[in-house]
């Protein structure tokens, strides 16, 4: 394997991060008041940290991961990090708490190292290649659909239409059913089941508030909204698996009930289960607040805007792909992924023990004025002519973790704009960019990308 993370017992350690030794500098603030602070506004958090220790920095923050932070800004540190043998770093067993009440125990999200591995070369299958043509159609048709019901005048947020197209795209790809009967009935249980309750998310977060709180019974609400949708997934699993047109069937079910793992295995009904849920939740808000955010920056620069029509009238891709990545950069919907460490490493200078959790700090990557200058400006023009950097550009993390949707993602993105822009005239719906708002590990417009469409 190469790279240059070392196992400590090839490399002895020059420099300890907890124990003796000069630690990874940092904040020496009391882990509550850090996590306080993160919490309110991880953007903020990080950039400070950055500005007064550097590109490695450690940190205190209670619920995420291990808590015995290092985040790290370097993109060459970083590649090391994604280039580790994953034996040594674990992402899944962090995510377990607060992905495995839904996402299920085989979630792709809660796996580590080898079944991570394994179950991985079963899902990339679907999400690229040729695949991925098949999926446009419905991308096109879905944003058709929506646009013809948005108001004319009056302002609503952007984010709940792009979170409905998001929706049925994602779910028409994962199952291939069409509008009616279970498919309304599924696309209910899992909206009601997602639907962001401080409650839930607290519940999710941490598992003494898994219960109903007095006359509040949003907990046992969620759970039968979890159970609803379970009972409509077995019912679709087991139908399909009696289908005679498997092979020729292109949605990601179908695809996955043919997969076969080395060892000759296929997958049982509740491994299916749970990563088709994986793809549900991890495929729609992630990517309806990227065409959210790309909005709300074009808005805000209407040359930009003015351009990118004038290019999609002309059937031009390549200045709407800069838009995407720029939007990205600037406003990644995730600031920063995870790994930890099941092995003390090397990391630029120091020794890092066993049970740290290393963050590739995704927002400080991004707004490094070396490889972006004047980085906090959305200028498409960057990225004209310039593919992104594999460790310069992380809006999907990297590795062997990195998104098995990204190209989707993008795919979507893509589409979704052509169609929107050639058929509305949009304006922001408020004077003032909007702000970012923290909404679990996501990045949001404050107010939903407020807009009003013109005649
Ligand atoms: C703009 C949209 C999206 C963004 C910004 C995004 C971002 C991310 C990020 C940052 C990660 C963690 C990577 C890491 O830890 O290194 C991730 C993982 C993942 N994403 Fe996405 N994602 C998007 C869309 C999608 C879509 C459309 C799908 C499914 C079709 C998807 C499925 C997944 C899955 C299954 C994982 C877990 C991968 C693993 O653990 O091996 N994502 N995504």
């Amino acid at each position: 394997m190469s790279t240059t993370i070392t196992p400590d017992a090839l490399t002895p350690p020059r420099l300890v991060v907890t124990t003796g030794g000069r630690p990874v500098p940092g904040s020496r603030a009391p882990g509550w008041l850090q996590t306080a602070d993160f919490l309110r506004s991880p953007t903020s958090f990080l950039e400070r940290n950055r500005r007064r220790y550097g590109d490695i920095f450690s940190a205190k923050l209670h619920g995420l991961a291990t808590g015995r932070m290092v985040m790290v800004a370097d993109p060459k540190l970083i590649e090391e990090v994604f280039k580790a043998d994953p034996y040594m770093l674990k992402a899944g067993e962090a995510a377990y708490t607060t992905i495995a009440p839904i996402g299920g125990p085989n979630s792709l999200l809660v796996l580590d190292a080898p079944e991570h591995l394994e179950d991985r070369r079963l899902l990339l299958p679907p999400l690229h290649g040729e695949r991925l043509r098949a999926y446009a159609d419905v991308i096109a048709e879905e944003t058709d659909r929506s646009v013809a019901t948005w108001p004319i005048g009056k302002p609503f947020p952007m984010r709940r239409p792009m979170a409905d197209i998001t929706l049925d795209v994602i779910m028409r790809a994962v199952f291939g059913l069409e509008r009616g009967g279970r498919y309304d009935a599924l696309r209910q249980a899992l909206v009601d089941s997602t639907s962001g309750e401080t409650a839930i998310s607290l519940g999710l977060m941490v598992p003494a508030f898994r219960r109903d709180l007095g006359p509040f019974r949003a907990w046992s609400e969620f759970e039968a909204a979890v159970a609803r949708t379970d009972a409509l997934l077995y019912a679709e699993i087991a139908d399909r698996r009696k289908a005679d047109d498997l092979e020729q069937r292109p949605d990601i079910l179908s695809m996955l009930i043919l997969a076969r793992r080395k060892n000759g295995t296929p997958m049982t009904d509740h491994e299916l289960r749970d990563e088709l849920v994986t793809l549900l939740l991890a495929g729609h808000e992630t990517t309806a607040t990227g065409l959210s955010w790309t909005m709300e920056l074009l808005y805000r620069h209407p040359a930009v805007l003015a351009k990118l029509r004038a290019s999609v009238a002309a059937g031009d891709e390549e200045y709407l792909d800069a838009v995407i990545h720029e939007a990205l950069r600037v406003r990644p919907v995730i600031p920063f992924v995870f790994r930890v460490l099941t092995r003390p490493i090397q990391l630029g200078g120091y020794a890092l023990d066993a049970g740290v959790t290393v963050v590739p700090a995704v927002h400080l990557v991004h707004r490094r004025e070396e490889l972006y200058p004047q980085s906090a400006e959305f200028r498409p023009e960057r990225f004209l002519g310039r593919s992104p950097g594999t460790y310069e550009w992380l809006p999907f993390g990297g590795g062997t973790r990195r998104c098995i949707g990204a190209s989707f993602a993008l795919m979507e993105m893509r589409v979704v704009l052509q169609r929107v822009l050639a058929q509305t005239m949009l304006e922001p719906a408020g004077k003032r960019p909007e702000k970012t708002r923290r909404r679990a590990f996501t990045l949001v417009p404050a107010r939903g990308a407020m807009t009003i469409r013109r005649r």
